[in-house]
């Protein structure tokens, strides 16, 4: 903001100083501070503002009537979630019988002092009503897509931005798709769910949401950002990811965050940290918070925040304190952490990205082979047999079909059109060998941006022991060696 209101301040000092007196200069110097002063705002969604971005809370409609909890909702922030309001047992208790007084209370009072809404969510194996919980395959695919229909359609041109899918993959080291009834339907059923939303409401921004998805080395993460770079390689309609972002001991803030951030935005897609909460107190958390403001100015393509409720007692997690207003409604030192950041910017175009982002794989669907770093050899299978459990090795690179490695949208790597590597095994030392394609996640890789390939199965690494001609590939504990780092070279 100073180097906005300093120029025209310099021009001026320099006319004037032909004809100047202290006192004109002491005058001019006075006349100019109230324009200093004036950056700095005083609420976090003007705060946000300044660099076009928003900045929100997750609202519950049943406390819209507590004029404590509303002073500080219409003061401090611009943007809403629903907190619960727009879950499908919220909208759909019965099936195909909609309700949305409670979503309507909150997205009511949010669009008539015109602020954002966050829609959440469409598609959920969480807070399902009764009569989805129970359901599967064909008719729980078909409900999920009249559900979508219904409801974004019914907010249509409403809602900023959707959650259409949240929390779709498992926590840990897999790097799988969580299973839930949803899941079930087949592993399609997430771009099911964009498309529908993409035709019910085309111009809302189209998010995936999760939580755990922060840390950029977690195998989820990898797992969503593979699954977001894959969809928008094939024209699925998602524009968004939303980081959840619940901070606490189990998972915490990590300065590679903003690499996340940083590398999703780099698939071209929006990112918005969605559901902000940060367990603790005091100075620690007031930084935490900093830092994930500053994170979020960085990357362009990060467009707002929302914390996950007003005061501390408002929390679902209200014992860990970890929101920005006391119960009373007193600012925490959180609250002045975030507000500083978010003045930091000022107004004026948000700065590019400083992180690098990691170099994008070979998108599915060409050739390739898989060099082994270490070794400069590629994984081969023995004498190009094509009998089920050939152990494939090293051997050097030659472009020949048994070097030929096409990963599929369902992370397939294909070797002669129907074979696909496949691990024999999920331990340490599983044998990694081709075998007739099928949708088992033991033929499922991660093509990782630091350079692994893991098993969706195990969450273990490709892995050789030697460099030589007929090393042996297995499946190993990923160790950030070299004899577990591959390329993929397109041969097209
Ligand atoms: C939480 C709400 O805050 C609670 O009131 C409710 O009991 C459970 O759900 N991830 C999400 C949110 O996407 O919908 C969850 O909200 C918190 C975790």
């Amino acid at each position: 903001m100073i180097s906005r209101t300093r120029p025209p301040g310099r021009t001026r000092l320099r006319t004037l100083t032909i004809s100047g007196t202290a006192a004109i200069v002491a005058a001019l110097v006075v006349s100019l501070l109230p324009n200093l002063a004036q950056a700095a705002e005083t609420t976090l969604g003007a705060a946000a503002a300044q660099s076009g971005r928003y900045f929100g809370a997750a609202v519950a409609a049943n406390k819209l009537s507590d004029s404590a909890y509303t002073t500080i909702l219409n003061r401090e922030f611009n943007a809403v979630t629903p907190e619960n309001e727009m879950k499908i047992d919220a909208t759909e208790p019965q099936q195909n019988n909609f309700t949305f007084s409670n979503a309507d209370r909150i997205v009511n009072h949010a669009l008539s002092r015109g602020w954002k809404v966050r829609g959440h969510t469409l598609a959920w194996y969480s807070q399902q009503p009764g009569w989805m919980q129970s359901m599967e395959g064909t008719a729980l695919r078909n409900a999920m897509l009249n559900h979508i229909n219904r409801v974004a359609g019914y907010y249509r041109g409403k809602i900023y931005s959707w959650d259409v899918v949240n929390e779709a993959f498992e926590d840990g080291n897999s790097g799988a798709r969580r299973n839930s009834n949803l899941q079930r339907t087949g592993n399609d059923w997430i771009e099911a769910a964009f498309r529908a939303a993409d035709a019910a409401d085309p111009d809302a921004k189209l998010c995936y949401n999760d939580y755990n998805t922060d840390n950029w080395t977690w195998a989820k993460t990898q797992a969503v950002y593979n699954m977001v770079r894959d969809f928008k390689s094939r024209g699925v309609p998602i524009d968004c990811v939303g980081f959840q972002s619940h901070f606490n001991p189990n998972s915490p803030y990590n300065s590679n965050y903003r690499t996340t951030l940083s590398s999703f935005a780099a698939l071209g897609v929006d990112v918005q940290i969605t559901e902000l909460d940060i367990e603790g107190s005091g100075t620690t958390q007031a930084n935490t918070y900093r830092n994930v403001v500053n994170d979020c100015l960085a990357v362009a393509r990060c467009n707002g925040l929302t914390v996950w409720g007003v005061r501390d007692c408002d929390s679902w997690r209200s014992s860990g304190t970890p929101l920005l207003f006391e119960c009373n409604g007193t600012k925490k030192a959180a609250y002045t952490a975030t507000l500083e950041a978010l003045n930091s910017t000022g107004p004026g175009p948000t700065p590019t990205p400083t992180t690098p982002t990691p170099t994008p794989t070979t998108p599915p669907g060409s050739a390739s082979e898989i060099v082994g770093a270490q070794s400069g050899r590629c994984i081969d299978v023995p004498n190009a047999s094509r009998t089920n459990g050939t152990r494939v090795q090293l051997y050097d690179c030659n472009r020949q079909t048994n070097q030929s490695w096409t990963y599929t949208s369902g992370k397939q790597l294909q070797v002669y059109g129907s074979m696909c590597l496949d691990a024999a095994g999920s331990g340490n030392g599983a044998a990694v060998q081709i075998y007739s394609c099928h949708s088992q996640t033991n033929q499922q890789w991660n093509i990782n941006s630091n350079g692994t390939i893991t098993g969706v199965q195990s969450g273990r690494c490709l892995d050789v022991w030697s460099t030589t001609n007929g090393a042996q590939v297995q499946l190993y504990d990923c160790n950030g060696q070299a004899n577990q780092q591959f390329r993929l070279a397109s041969l097209t």
